[in-house]
């Protein structure tokens, strides 16, 4: 009586872990979990301060805002994640003013990399 008691005590126990584990959950699922740790880094360093609701640029907010990206509609979405590569691309931003006054916001090449090929796998993702 008391062994069968453990068994059915462990199954229970069992299928609540197998349950616990069934991948439902994977981060970059979930709506807003869009960016990796390597991306949200750099755009919290170099992009987030303009392009967010704190940021004091009306033209900043109105061409970007981070927080809201997630939820676009697929078209605007794709057409924002060119606009990324592109000003990247260019060294449009941070804007060179800014880089003049603040030469540490300045991206590396290694960020410019990851904005990018994050930019792009998102982009080709959603045109699939
Ligand atoms: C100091 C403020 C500031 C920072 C920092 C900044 N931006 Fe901007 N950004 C602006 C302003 C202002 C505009 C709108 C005017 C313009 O396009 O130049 C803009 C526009 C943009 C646009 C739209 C441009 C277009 O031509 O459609 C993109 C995309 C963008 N920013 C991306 C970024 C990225 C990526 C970063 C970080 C690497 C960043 N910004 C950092 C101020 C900023």
């Amino acid at each position: 009586m008391k062994n069968s008691i453990s068994i059915i005590a462990l199954v229970i126990i069992g299928g609540y872990f197998f349950i616990q584990s069934s991948p439902r959950d994977q981060a970059g699922q979930k709506p807003g979990s869009i960016y990796t740790a390597g991306v949200k880094k750099v755009i919290d360093e170099k992009c987030y301060g303009c392009h967010s609701a704190a940021g004091k640029s009306r033209d900043a907010k109105n061409a970007l805002m981070w927080d809201s990206l997630p939820g676009l509609p697929k078209g605007k979405l794709v057409a924002t994640l060119d606009d990324i590569i592109k000003v990247v691309g260019k060294n449009k931003m941070p804007p060179a003013g800014v880089i003049k006054e603040y030469p540490e916001m300045r991206l590396l090449p290694s960020e410019k990399q990851i904005l990018q090929s994050w930019a792009e796998s998102r982009a080709d993702s959603l045109l699939k």
